[in-house]
């Protein structure tokens, strides 16, 4: 059995692009029992940009709320929330006494600050030191295999090195885990035909109410094509995001394009009645009823969770015990190795 650990930031509802490419396939991944999952909610990470209290509480539930009601089982999966797990912070000091400066000076996300002219007074130690909580959320819990973007790739080395480092000196108290970058993850593209994006502003949120989701749909610009005529499915966000959502919708939706009909059986010349158009409008249509059928189910459990934050907490304080324990068993170990224990 593969110990599987992945850690998600706290940035709010997620959206369509995020429910599609990254939430779906773990929750998926952590159904099979070959796999053992641990997800956690990176929420001290989250520190490092100095979020609003508000603003994070509501983006943690809004995290929380959205894989639970993806189908995350939380009696299968270690589902938890960072800071409830007080191992991890400790942990990361420990690994910090023999992380070299020069590691964690090559780190894009710091050098990236200072790149866009932050000076040292305005990069937190915080953002600094990033790589070596993230190290603590993975060594802390034996993972084997660690699912991340490929933006992702230079931390899980820098934990590699920092596992590797620590077993020379103390003997073998790490797990060295393997990262998992995932190959192109399928693209969603976003209202405007780039990716989809929060700092786009293109985004489709399928836990909004129906109204909200309308709306951001009107918003897709179009071509001029008159009513009834042809629509080109060619580089259509509409279409792309429609079949993403409901993929057994395509053959039907492709033919609806191609002859402008809603129900092409019924088209020819003689039948021409407008009544049975199939325009633009159908076609934003045709994807908000996509997005409300498919998600059907998921947007009433989010609004379940949403409106019960006590059973949220609950959940993660159950996941947090659960995960505590394995990391408990491993500080252990650190901590005998390190000589802080007399065992
Ligand atoms: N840094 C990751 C991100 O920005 C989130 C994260 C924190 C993480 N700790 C982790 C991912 C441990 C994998 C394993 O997406």
């Amino acid at each position: 059995v593969k110990r599987v650990l992945t850690g998600i930031k706290p940035t709010g509802v997620p959206h369509l692009g995020n429910v599609l490419g990254a939430i779906l396939p773990a929750v998926e991944l952590a159904q099979r029992s070959d796999h053992e999952s641990f997800l956690f909610i990176a929420d001290l990470h989250s520190l490092t940009v100095r979020p609003d209290p508000e603003a994070l509480r509501a983006q943690t539930r809004a995290v929380a709320a959205s894989w639970l009601a993806c189908g995350l089982d939380p009696e299968r999966v270690v589902f938890y929330r960072q800071s409830d797990v007080p191992e991890i912070p400790k942990l990361s000091w420990i690994l910090s006494c023999s992380m070299p400066l020069g590691l964690l000076n090559r780190a894009h996300s710091f050098k990236d600050a200072l790149a866009k002219g932050a000076t040292a007074d305005e990069v937190n130690v915080g953002l600094y030191a990033y790589p070596v909580l993230m190290a603590a959320d993975i060594l802390a819990f034996d993972a084997d295999l660690v699912p991340v973007g490929k933006d992702q790739k230079q931390h899980l080395e820098i934990t590699q090195e920092a596992a590797r480092r620590f077993n020379l000196r103390y003997g073998e108290v790490f797990k060295v885990p393997d990262a998992v970058v995932d190959a192109d993850v399928m693209t969603i593209p976003g209202l405007d035909g780039r990716k989809m994006s929060k700092s786009y502003d293109n985004t489709l949120v399928v836990f909004d109410d129906e109204k909200t989701m309308w709306k951001r749909i009107k918003s897709v610009a179009t071509d001029s094509t008159p009513y009834g005529e042809p629509l080109s499915t060619e580089d259509d966000v509409l279409f792309q995001l429609t079949c993403a959502i409901q993929p057994d919708r395509r053959p039907s939706l492709a033919r609806q394009y191609t002859t402008g009909r809603k129900n092409p059986e019924l088209s020819g010349p003689e039948r021409d009645e407008s009544a049975n158009y199939f325009g633009w409008g159908d076609a934003k249509k045709a994807l908000l009823q996509a997005a409300v059928e498919r998600f059907a189910e998921a947007r009433e459990r989010y609004r379940h969770w949403t409106t019960h934050p006590d059973e949220l907490e609950d959940c993660l304080r159950h996941g947090a015990e659960k995960a505590r324990h394995f990391a408990r068993a491993v500080l252990d170990r650190v901590e005998a190795s390190l000589g802080l224990s007399w065992i």
